[in-house]
């Protein structure tokens, strides 16, 4: 059966390699569209980053920016991971693909009172346009099947000490996503360490294929941080939450109360996840991804490219 998915995103060098996977399963993910949202860089870069990707691999696809800042927080782009276009590294042609011409929180709004069937939508970025839709349009609340998210960590954070990137970036959204009572599944850190890319994988994609070179050129820029510090591989975040709606089995969950934490020095945008027990199954808002089997992960992902590049 196939599932309906929007993907709200920030590309974003892991948010592209995401969107080629999804891409390379239509049967199983048909993309009713794509939301933006200011993240990696401001939204306006995101956006056009988006557009040039799909114009390189010859798809098109229905783009709608969406909010330029978060709730709270000024925007806080992060050139050093992803430069300063956002998507450092390729040379991209000039898009073809448009986009569209209505926010992101209205495309949201058309698409689910229009279904028949719930929609999955997955957050690769700060959840700015989710908790706006979702306090917006309380009444489609019910069109969600569920909300698979990258970001937080159960343990350590990457930007802070106890706080990853998304959450960080807009604290105050996750924190209405994460109650809203929508079924959430959380790919964290931890688990998305374990989806982790060797850089010598990334070297093999070169020359073959036009996807595969594109992926390469992308991961190349995307790995220099984890390569100068002598790290053999590095994760690919946001193609957790893909790879769990192909394949559940690769992965091991648990169901947790999640909390976050708005404001703190150290703590802005943690995750805190309460590992307490006994755990009363009332408080239990999050399912979250613990492990996942790394080879499976990677055959699936790496085969998704050379599909792109067969089409
Ligand atoms: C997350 O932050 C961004 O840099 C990535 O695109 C990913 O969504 C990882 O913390
Ligand atoms: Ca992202």
């Amino acid at each position: 059966m196939t599932r309906k998915i929007i993907i709200d995103c920030d590309p974003g060098h892991d948010d592209v390699m995401a969107i080629l996977l999804a891409l390379a399963h239509p049967e199983e993910l048909e993309i009713l569209g794509y939301t933006t949202v200011c993240g990696n860089q401001l939204v306006e870069k995101v956006t056009a980053n988006l557009a040039k990707v799909l114009t390189a691999i010859g798809k098109s696809g229905k783009i709608a920016m969406g909010c330029d800042t978060p709730l709270h927080y000024a925007p806080d782009p992060q050139p050093g991971a992803h430069g300063e276009s956002g998507l450092d590294g390729p040379i991209l042609p000039e898009a073809t693909v448009k986009v569209l011409d209505k926010h992101a929180i209205e495309f949201m709004r058309d698409v689910l009172e229009n279904s028949d069937k719930k929609i999955t939508i997955v957050a690769l970025g700060p959840l700015t346009n989710i908790a706006v839709f979702l306090k917006t349009y309380p009444h489609l609340r019910s069109k969600i099947e569920c909300i698979t998210l990258m970001g937080g960590s159960i343990y350590s954070g990457n930007i802070l000490p106890k706080a990853e990137f998304n959450i960080y970036e807009d604290p105050h959204a996750a924190k209405i996503v994460f109650e809203s009572s929508i079924p959430i599944i959380m790919s964290g850190l931890e688990v998305c360490n374990e989806a982790s890319i060797l850089h010598t994988e990334i070297d093999a994609l070169q020359g073959n294929g036009k996807v595969q070179d594109l992926a390469h050129d992308i991961l190349q820029f995307f790995s220099k941080y984890n390569r100068d510090r002598n790290k053999d591989r590095s994760p690919l975040f946001d193609v957790v939450p893909i790879m769990h709606l192909l394949h559940p089995e690769y992965f091991t969950s648990q169901k947790f109360p999640v909390h976050i934490e708005v404001a703190g020095e150290y703590t802005r945008g943690m995750t805190v996840v309460d590992l307490r027990e006994p755990r009363d199954p009332n408080t239990l808002n999050a399912e979250v991804l613990t492990h996942c089997d790394r080879d499976k992960f990677m055959k699936v992902f790496l085969d998704a490219l050379i599909q792109l590049d067969k089409n």
